[in-house]
């Protein structure tokens, strides 16, 4: 147990009950930050030197006392399970103190723990910003694979998940490669807004020492300053930002589990997950369980009550600091997590995806999925389409009442219907044809699909 002064103790007389010193402590979790808040500790000892506050001679006392308490933090088991420790700022105070003696005192000059944990948060954030942006591209990656992999194979494409219109997998794919571009972009958004100093702020009001903060920013890799003290510290719109953009990527990553979910029942029964990432049932012994992407569906729940959480926590949140926001800091480490796991695991899973081609094009051919080409057969021989499709959907009732495909109704019938049908309409509503006359661009053309892909491909490999 490390011996040492409180942060505060000066004007109390009692001691703290037992229960509030438990209750109070966020050193079980906070101590995620020491990376970060040692590196900030680092910068400050340094602008303390260069403002002349600090000897030469203390400043690199302090750093090395920092440094090596962040070697025995990574090397030494056991060095963190500090129980008295109030929080990671007072945890690394009294260690520097117990390691370079009376000197260890002086870092705090100029500082509070309130501009000293928004920069250790924000200093965090940023890395594992950088990694969920890193992961997400994993998981881009996976996605271009399997559609590579499988870039003739159809599908029926679904709204109400009712058979619709025939579409490409790889352009079903694509749609979630697009989706996650666009998590990817929201990360890199938010990273900018995080990466600001807000250092020398001090409690709220500022710092009373010349501290030059522009110099203390570069040193950090931080762009720019928090310009205004007070909401300096009282602020955590960056954290719920940073939440509310891994809570979309958790609905995309989620809207992809149920997808792949249904397709891999029997009654779909599109693809097949390999034994790697299912599960079996203790019962039934023949039960194959895709846990994994149940997971994933089931996490991004954790997430949105995160968000929701923190939003609510701040709403009535006097300025500037309080100690409600040590709360910010479980639901910003869990999100964190679960995206994290989230997206590596969706990545796993689409690897171990097995497409049954076959079932796809015959369930994407049932169903009269090329009745709407049928409509635009008519339309492109002047018929006005609210007309066609009235008709296309009174052919389509005569189809199911005499038990016949699109393809099988004789061209009599159809004449019956209008005159403007001829031989030429039955390769106008194959699927082939179906596809092929989505040809503008966002469409799912066999040759706009190859371009898309080839599009992200390039993308995921060199952008
Ligand atoms: N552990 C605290 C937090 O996370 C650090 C800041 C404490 N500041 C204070 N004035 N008590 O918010």
């Amino acid at each position: 147990m490390l011996q040492r002064m409180k942060l505060w103790g000066g004007r109390f007389k009692g001691e703290a009950d037992e229960g509030f010193a438990r209750f109070n402590s966020s050193f079980a979790f906070d101590r995620r930050l020491m990376e970060a808040d040692i590196e900030g500790s680092l910068a400050h000892a340094e602008a303390l030197a260069a403002a002349g506050i600090l000897s030469e001679g203390e400043s690199n006392k302090i750093a090395r006392g920092l440094r090596e308490i962040m070697r025995r933090a990574r090397e030494e088991k056991g060095y963190l399970d500090s129980r008295d420790a109030e929080d990671v700022h007072s945890f690394v105070e009294a260690a520097l103190v117990a390691a370079i003696g009376d000197a260890g005192y002086k870092l705090h000059t100029g500082r509070s723990r309130n501009d000293q944990v928004a920069t250790d948060l924000r200093l965090f954030l940023r890395g594992e910003i950088d990694t969920s942006q890193e992961l997400t591209r994993e998981a881009q990656r996976a996605l271009i694979e399997l559609a590579e992999a499988n870039s003739d194979c159809v599908i029926p494409g679904y709204t109400h998940l009712q058979r619709a219109q025939p579409i490409l997998f790889a352009h079903y794919l694509l749609a979630y490669y697009e989706m996650f571009k666009r998590d990817r972009e929201r990360f890199s958004q938010v990273r900018a807004r995080v990466n600001r100093l807000p250092l020398g702020a001090g409690a709220l009001a500022g710092t009373g020492f010349p501290i030059d903060r522009e110099a203390v920013a570069r040193r950090l890799g931080f762009d720019a300053l928090c310009e205004n003290s007070v909401d300096a510290v009282s602020d955590r719109d960056f954290v719920i930002e940073f939440i509310g953009a891994a809570a979309l990527a958790m609905m995309h990553l989620s809207r992809l589990a149920e997808d792949l979910i249904i397709y891999s029942t029997a009654e779909f029964g599109f693809i097949e997950l390999s034994d790697a990432v299912s599960t079996g049932s203790s019962l039934m012994p023949q039960k194959k369980n895709p846990d994994s992407l149940e997971l994933i569906r089931g996490k991004a729940g954790r997430v949105f009550g995160h968000h929701a959480a923190l939003l609510a926590t701040m709403k009535g949140l006097p300025l500037a600091y309080n100690k409600d926001m040590q709360e910010d800091k479980e639901a910003l480490f869990d999100s964190i997590d679960t995206l994290r796991g989230s997206l590596g695991m969706m990545a796993t899973v689409l690897r171990n995806v097995r497409v049954n081609a076959e079932r796809t094009r015959i369930a994407a051919t049932e169903n009269y999925s090329t009745a709407t080409d049928l409509a635009d057969y008519l339309v492109r021989r002047a018929m006005e389409f609210r007309k066609a499709h009235d008709l296309v959907g009174k052919i389509v009732t005569y189809a199911i009442e005499s038990g016949k495909s699109l393809v099988e109704i004789p061209l009599d019938d159809y004449r019956r219907f209008s005159v403007l049908f001829d031989e030429d309409v039955y390769s106008e509503i194959t699927v082939h044809s179906s596809l092929l006359g989505k040809g503008a661009s966002g469409g799912t053309s066999p040759a706009r699909v190859r371009e898309a892909l080839s599009k992200a491909r390039a993308e995921i490999d060199h952008g």
